[in-house]
């Protein structure tokens, strides 16, 4: 079997190939011409355990423009649901596309599925990170801002899979990052022990946005956690972006949020809705980032 480039983590790219994507993401975007279609008989299937609105959407909608076609394999419709095994899953599949892209929830089952997976496979979430995403908000960030290298990113509320993910940007690109989060939901060990100093965890939001050039939330409640909602509302109450914590930050900080968001709960509609917002501009750079990614890996 040959062995492919997965896209499982930021840390199967080096900084030069993740810089390079956010570069081709934002040439990709700014010169779209309908003749470019590098994926032309390419086929990407998509595996979706939890909802999606912008994955599913972006991969679609990104292998249509270059050319290719897109599968949406619920594993509600699929034998994957039913236990058929992994391995057997991964084999037959790769057999039959160029792609296979895999939103679940526990990590491992993308890293046993890339085993023995003979093509590329992409992580579109996991429990543990969420890569794709942060293709979009660095791009976002270059493209309005200029290289993060020098720059302080805050993130505020749950050390969730979008929090680990900003860790493994904060190591790849050189930004520092603080992290602010109540203590019982501190991003894992096993993402810190590969950050150093650039990477502070704090309690207080006000200390953690201090400067910021960049303000990140996300849920108080991923996907799969809905029977902690009433806990986490308590736990999270005091970890909301607001102006005041948007005051912290430095002028032309900016606020991201991968979506979906909670407005009156991790986010005020003043913010999510305000002038430093980029919310939509990220969300439509899932598209652009993914399309980079797939020439990537499918290409070469
Ligand atoms: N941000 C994000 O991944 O959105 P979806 O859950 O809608 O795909
Ligand atoms: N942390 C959120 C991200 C959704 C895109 C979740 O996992 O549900």
């Amino acid at each position: 079997m040959t062995q492919s480039r997965h896209f499982i983590s930021l840390q199967d790219l080096s900084s030069d190939e993740f810089r390079a994507l956010i570069a081709r993401a934002i040439s990709l975007k700014n010169n779209c011409s309908p003749e470019f279609q590098p994926l032309k008989g390419k086929t990407l299937a998509m595996i979706f355990e939890k909802s999606s609105t912008r994955t599913r959407v972006s991969f679609e909608a990104g292998m249509a423009q270059m050319g290719g076609n897109a599968l949406f394999l619920s594993s509600r419709d699929t034998q994957l649901g039913r236990g058929e095994p992994l391995a057997d899953s991964a084999k037959v599949i790769s057999s039959m596309v160029d792609c296979i892209m895999i939103r679940t929830f526990d990590h491992a089952m993308i890293t046993s599925f890339a085993q023995y997976s003979s093509v590329p496979v992409i992580n579109a979430l996991t429990d543990l990170l969420h890569p794709c995403q942060l293709l979009a908000d660095m791009q976002t960030y270059f493209e309005l801002r200029g290289d993060i290298a020098t720059k302080t990113v805050c993130w505020v509320g749950d050390g969730n899979n979008m929090c680990h993910s900003y860790i493994n940007a904060a190591m790849l690109l050189g930004f520092k990052l603080n992290i602010a989060t109540p203590k019982d939901y501190q991003p894992l060990d096993l993402i810190l022990k590969s950050a150093d100093e650039r990477v502070q965890l704090f309690n207080s939001v006000t200390e953690a946005a201090n400067n910021a050039d960049l303000i990140v939330t996300d849920v108080w409640t991923s996907m799969g956690q809905e029977q902690e909602q009433q806990k986490r509302e308590q736990a999270f109450k005091n970890y909301q972006v607001n102006s005041e914590i948007m005051a912290k930050a430095n002028k032309d900080a900016l606020f991201m949020h991968c979506l979906p968001a909670h407005r009156g709960e991790e986010v005020t509609a003043e913010v999510m809705d305000g002038n430093q917002s980029v919310v939509f501009i990220e969300a439509e750079n899932r598209l652009h980032a993914q399309k980079a990614l797939l020439e990537f890996l499918i290409c070469g």
